[in-house]
């Protein structure tokens, strides 16, 4: 198939570019480069020994995406592009508004004008808000906390509605857990900028000897080792659970949505002792208070997409801890 990935030059959506080619689609990507550079082009041509096709813009430039769909005979998008900070979007919800929901309002209006009629949308979990049971299903209520989440809630809302009107439009809604590590080659990877606000880019760069000390948020939480546990999953695992929605696609009954996630709990002192053990590198660590906003636990069912996208989550935490260090390292040097 041809698949346009919006925010494809993103974290999330570079690895899904690879998945992608390797199973064989045709990919174009569209990004404005608002979080994300445009070194992960070279780097993706790299890995995958060709240039891949690339437009920069906008999605809120509807006229450029149509050009796009049309110009790339474009079967299926995968809509990656979002902005994602949680700290942020409380600041300034009006632009995560503008940004997330015009965006995908405007990139839905582009594939009803083309009639391209499959879409997979990056959700999250954390539409899912205070965990009210655990493991996390996707009968749970849907209850953000922050303007970030309600973006990812609206969008999902409105790709719903569409689908009810639309009998030909499918669509797949993916919600992440926590997506860390990179791929393989270590040449592309999770770079935030500025300070990392998540933990895995924080104690990669603690690690790295770029920032002193870890600080972590709280160790009297109701958990096992006192500290926040959350559902990581592997960024490939991640990748392949997207080529898992695209075949899925053509049977999907309209707007169907699955947890991405591993189903196990890991807490911030155990993801510390892993990386320790994955970097060979001492990871500095400081107990202070919770964060604001933070939960204690956080973790998926994923059986309904191991049963009907036929997708599981196959990387160990070593191996998500081991792939950050490689591409750390590579940003050392
Ligand atoms: P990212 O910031 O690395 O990638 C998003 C990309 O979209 C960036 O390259 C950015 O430049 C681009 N972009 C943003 N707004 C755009 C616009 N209006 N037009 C064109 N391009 C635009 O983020 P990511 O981690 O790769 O996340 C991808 C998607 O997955 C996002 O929608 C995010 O909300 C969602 N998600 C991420 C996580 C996570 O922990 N990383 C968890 C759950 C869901
Ligand atoms: N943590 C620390 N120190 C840090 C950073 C994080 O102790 O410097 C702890 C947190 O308190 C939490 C755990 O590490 O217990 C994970 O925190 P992250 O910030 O990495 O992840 P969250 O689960 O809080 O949130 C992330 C995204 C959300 C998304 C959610 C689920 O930031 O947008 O995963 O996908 F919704």
């Amino acid at each position: 198939m041809n698949i346009l990935l919006t925010g494809g030059t993103g974290y999330i959506g570079s690895h899904a570019a690879i998945a992608l080619k390797e199973a064989g689609h045709n990919i174009v990507i569209q990004d404005n480069f608002s979080n994300s550079s445009p070194l992960v082009l070279n780097r993706l041509a790299l890995i995958l020994g060709e240039e891949v096709p690339f437009i920069e813009g906008d999605i809120r430039n509807t006229n450029l995406v149509k050009a796009i769909l049309q110009e790339f005979s474009v079967d299926a998008v995968m809509h990656f592009a979002g902005l994602k900070s949680v700290g942020e979007s409380v600041l300034e919800p009006l632009k995560y508004y503008e940004n997330n929901v015009l965006g995908s309002l405007s990139l839905l209006r582009a594939m009803k004008e083309s009639n391209v009629k499959k879409i997979v949308f990056s959700s999250s979990a954390t539409v899912y808000g205070i965990p009210r049971y655990l493991p996390i299903n996707e009968a749970h209520p849907l209850k953000p906390v922050n303007p970030y989440g309600r973006t990812k809630l609206q969008v999902e809302q409105i790709l719903e509605d569409e689908a009810e009107c639309d009998a030909l439009l499918k669509v797949v809604n993916l919600r992440y857990f926590n997506p860390v590590g990179a791929h393989k080659s270590g040449l592309i990877g999770e770079e935030p900028r500025g300070m990392p606000n998540n933990l895995m880019p924080f104690i990669a760069r603690v690690a790295g000897g770029k920032l002193k000390e870890l600080h972590i948020y709280g160790d009297d939480y109701d958990t096992f080792d006192g500290t926040g546990v959350r559902d990581y999953i592997h960024v490939m695992d991640l990748a392949e659970g997207h080529v898992a929605a695209l075949n899925y696609l053509p049977h999907s009954s309209g707007f169907e949505t699955f947890n991405l996630g591993t189903g196990d709990g890991c807490s911030v002192l155990q993801m510390i002792e892993v990386y320790r053990k994955a970097s060979g590198r001492e990871i500095p660590f400081r107990i202070v208070g919770r964060r604001q906003g933070d939960i204690s636990s956080c973790y998926a069912a994923p059986n309904k997409a191991n049963q009907i996208l036929l997708w599981s989550a196959k990387l160990s935490l070593f191996e998500m801890c081991m792939s950050s260090w490689s591409f750390q390292e590579q940003l050392v040097n």
